[in-house]
């Protein structure tokens, strides 16, 4: 089995990188933040504070994520119903990120994501991926960029979907999320002492991707 993990900050690029490298490698990417957003989803549709475990913990019985795979593209369904048109809002973004804080949150996922990688060939992306998750797995990275590069990249997916939001509303919101990311006490995102470390500020998604594939030996 081939395991690739990968972390970094949101917007850093993890997802695009992750998707081309998948692609060229013919295994899966499993984005590990559609899962935290679906659960965000839940607790935004159903009026539930996100940040309260004691409030969270109650409903996460009520809650199936399941996810599949058609021509390699990741469908996240909530109960049952596909919910990738719905979870990349901004306002998602910050119920996804204060849920997923929650120990019975991530201790819910978890499995889901041991089990994935397990049974497939896979290059996983998330915030704890390379600590937590698949501490073992082979080949690991950081991918990170400065907040004002990933706050514009933001921008621009966030208008291309329509939202009406500013630069330094957007920049705001990424530190905050970073703040929340890397400074909680459950699956915080840290660099692994054995993640090879990118930033990509200066490069395109293009030599991004050729810098890890570079690194793995199974082609
Ligand atoms: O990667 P993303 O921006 O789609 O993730 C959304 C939120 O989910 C993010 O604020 C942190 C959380 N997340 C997490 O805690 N652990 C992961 N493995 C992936 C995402």
């Amino acid at each position: 089995m081939i395991n690739i993990a990968i972390d970094g900050p949101s917007a850093a690029g993890k997802g695009v990188v992750s998707e081309r490298l998948a692609k060229l490698l013919n295994i899966y990417h499993l984005d590990t933040g559609a899962i935290y957003r679906a659960i965000g989803l839940y607790m935004y549709e159903n009026n539930i504070d996100a940040s309260s475990e004691e409030e969270v913990s109650k409903v996460l019985d009520d809650i199936n994520i399941e996810i599949e795979f058609i021509n390699r593209e990741q469908y996240t369904y909530l109960n049952g119903e596909c919910v990738n048109g719905k979870i990349r809002t901004s306002i998602i973004s910050d119920y996804s990120s204060r849920s997923s804080a929650l120990l019975c949150v991530r201790d819910k996922v978890k499995h889901l994501q041991q089990d994935f990688a397990k049974k497939n060939n896979v290059i996983m992306e998330g915030r704890d991926i390379t600590t937590e998750i698949l501490p073992n797995a082979k080949y690991k990275f950081f991918l990170t960029a400065s907040p004002e590069t990933r706050a514009l990249r933001r921008l621009k997916d966030l208008e291309a979907k329509g939202e009406k939001i500013t630069f330094a509303q957007v920049l705001k919101d990424i530190n905050e999320r970073d703040y929340r990311d890397s400074h909680r006490e459950f699956g915080k995102l840290q660099l692994a002492k054995d993640a090879v470390y990118i930033n990509t500020d200066n490069y395109t998604i293009d030599e991004v991707v050729a810098i890890i594939y570079s690194k793995i030996d199974e082609r």
